[in-house]
């Protein structure tokens, strides 16, 4: 399978910056590219908690899926695939998850907040209508969590079944390659970018943009199954990132040509129609 040559984009004070505009303008075509990071030793701490969490409990790092999160909607989730995952809201990282991997989260949250608002302001969407879209008038926030995937080499599954993501951004980090993405009709690798995270827009971004001179794309993307060529022992994988995306309470809204927001569908009603069309089912605790 062919390998992409992805736009390679960075934070530099502050702002997002590529190459050239039309490696920024590719990004968005495509829905996806690498984002350079400066986590340093914090990113292994980051890969430890992620191979680690599903495991009973023995030290800080395990133990997660057995607990309850009974105020989060998200949580642990045991997916039919070799996926099994834990999704909790920003506000509840500090709560339950070490310092250290408090840190990396914020770090991530971080630099995907400052790719949102940056992608906005470069449409030229007002600041005003930049709250409204990601729900942020008031003090408010939209709705943003951390995602640890664990593969497991022991289910013949695929890795993760395709799909697209539903917010505007997720930043993720992996242990190993297995991330596919279909770019004109054809899965091609996205393969590990070093110091670098994988950055994926999602369909909030895409409905928004839709109208306008340069659209963001949704990316169609898939998890290959990790005992695939490699040997039972070696096939663990994992990943780990952050997500944004509109709360549930919210509108989704597409521009106008004036790159004015009109209201689109509610988020909830977008999700659970999804869910229905992808075949899996809603968060029980949103429903
Ligand atoms: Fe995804």
């Amino acid at each position: 399978m062919d390998e992409l040559q992805l736009p390679v984009g960075q934070i530099i004070s502050g702002k997002l910056t590529f190459k050239s505009k039309n490696e920024f303008l590719a990004a968005l075509k495509l829905g996806v590219f690498y984002l350079r990071h400066n986590l340093g030793s914090l990113l292994q701490e980051g890969e430890d908690f992620a191979g680690n969490f599903y495991k009973p409990k023995e030290n800080l790092y395990t133990g997660y899926a057995e607990l309850e999160y009974e105020d989060s909607i998200l949580g642990y989730e045991d997916r039919p695939e070799q996926v099994e995952q834990i999704q909790l809201e920003r506000n509840l990282w500090n709560k339950y998850f070490p310092e250290s991997i408090n840190d990396v989260l914020n770090y991530m949250y971080n630099l995907s907040d400052i790719v949102a608002l940056n992608v906005l302001r470069e449409l030229n969407i007002s600041s005003e209508n930049i709250e409204i879209v990601l729900g942020r008038e008031g003090g408010k926030q939209s709705l943003e969590y951390c995602i640890f995937n664990h593969f497991r080499g022991s289910k013949k599954d695929i890795g993760f079944t395709t799909h697209t993501d539903s917010g505007f951004i997720t930043l993720i980090h992996s242990n190993k390659s297995g991330l596919e993405g279909e770019f004109s009709s054809k899965w091609k690798d996205i393969n590990i970018h070093k110091g670098c995270f994988t950055a994926i827009f999602g369909d909030s971004f895409e409905i928004l943009t839709k109208n306008l001179q340069t659209p963001v794309k949704a990316l169609l993307h898939r998890v290959k199954s990790t005992t695939k060529n490699s040997s039972e022992n070696l096939s663990e994988r994992f990943s780990f990132g952050t997500y944004i995306g509109p709360r549930f309470d919210m509108n989704m809204y597409c521009c106008n040509k004036n790159k004015e927001p009109i209201f689109h569908q509610k988020f909830i009603e977008f999700s659970k129609v999804k869910a229905k069309k992808m075949g899996y089912e809603f968060h029980s605790k949103v429903a």
